[in-house]
């Protein structure tokens, strides 16, 4: 009997040291410590034994059960030490590494165009207004000089939701917009801008769909020198200071007088390219003193006030300012395009 209890208990010492990790050690504490384990059943086994024998047996398995208790003890010890130092080893962070860029997206050259356009006048002392690109006939078009059948509608005959809702022609409407929802005469500075629709051909200088910045200066005593001033100051900024500028007459039914405006061409400064058609000038917006009739319908008194606007489109002054041949670049989303600016 002693010889079997020493055999057993050599084989789970062995058992014991060989366990792998903690896992397998508490396998071998069941096996052979546990209530079903080869210790116990020794235990249950001693009814054969004579009553001399059985408190010997007894404490001779009891002993052997500590000193397995103890190397388990100690086994379990040494392995949970291994198993955090292989934890460690796989965690281990190297501080030292160089770190991993972050891919950053930046803002799309018609944004940034339209940021430097704002930032011009935003200096000047503009505020900047908005208004829906879902627009009503009216502010579109009535309040701007423009009543049901006129002709100039035609130019910018477009999206239509119902007879009285358009997709806006142009950002103009938000210049009676920003009348009507002021105190009559009270002082206006301000741009506008926003993208507009119309019905139009989709190539390389044409999109159904771009972007306007409006302009609409209001206050006693306003003469076309200040939009004059204005617009070459801000041409100046905008391009460089030594571009040329250019009033023109020209016609707008809320604008009287009104000039469409130009600049010097600013791929051959002047001299006649591809690009201005030989003339030396590039038209660049449109102006002019607002109609009084468009003062009085939005609850401006004429006789007291006075006041100029001003339209421009944004991505001409992002193809200019950057050199883009085609329009379409701005939409197309193309990474090969966008990541140049
Ligand atoms: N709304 C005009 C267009 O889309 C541009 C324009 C011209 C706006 C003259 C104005 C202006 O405010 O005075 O063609």
């Amino acid at each position: 009997m002693e010889e079997k209890i020493a055999q057993l208990k050599a084989e789970a010492a062995a058992a014991v040291q060989g366990a792998a990790d903690v896992a397998a050690l508490n396998d071998i504490r069941v096996k052979y410590l546990g209530k079903k384990g080869a210790f116990t059943s020794i235990l249950r086994g001693m009814g054969s034994l004579s009553a001399e024998e059985r408190p010997k047996v007894g404490k001779i398995v009891n002993a052997a059960k500590a000193e397995i208790e103890v190397l388990i003890g100690r086994q379990g010890e040494a392995l949970k030490t291994k198993e955090l130092e292989a934890r460690l080893a796989s965690e281990k962070i190297d501080v030292t590494l160089p770190g991993r860029n972050v891919p950053m997206g930046h803002l799309h050259p018609l944004t940034l165009t339209l940021e430097r356009i704002k930032d011009i006048f935003v200096h000047m002392g503009f505020s900047v207004e908005e208004g829906p690109e879902i627009e009503r006939d009216y502010f579109n078009f009535e309040a701007l000089n423009l009543p049901k059948d006129h002709p100039a509608r035609d130019m910018q005959d477009s999206f239509y939701i119902t007879d009285e809702i358009l997709m806006r022609s142009q950002t103009s409407p938000v210049q009676a917009r920003t009348m009507q929802g002021n105190e009559p005469n009270k002082p206006i500075r301000m741009i506008a801008p926003g993208r507009v629709y119309r019905r139009d051909e989709y190539d390389a200088t044409h999109s159904p769909m771009f972007t306007q910045v409006e302009g609409l200066v209001i206050d006693e005593g306003i003469s076309l020198a200040d939009l004059k001033g204005t617009l070459e100051l801000f041409l100046h900024q905008i391009f460089d200071e030594n571009v040329g500028v250019r009033f023109r007459p020209s016609f707008f039914p809320f604008t009287e007088p009104s000039a469409e405006v130009d600049i010097s061409c600013v791929m051959c400064h002047g001299k006649g390219c591809k690009v201005c058609k030989g003339t030396g000038w590039l038209e660049i917006l449109g102006a002019g003193m607002v109609h009084p009739h468009v003062l009085e319908m939005s609850g401006y008194d004429p006789k007291k006030v006075s006041g100029f606007a001003f339209g421009m489109g944004v991505e001409r002054i992002a193809m200019l300012s950057y050199g883009v041949d085609d329009l379409r670049l701005f939409y197309d989303n193309d990474m090969r395009f966008l990541r140049q600016f």
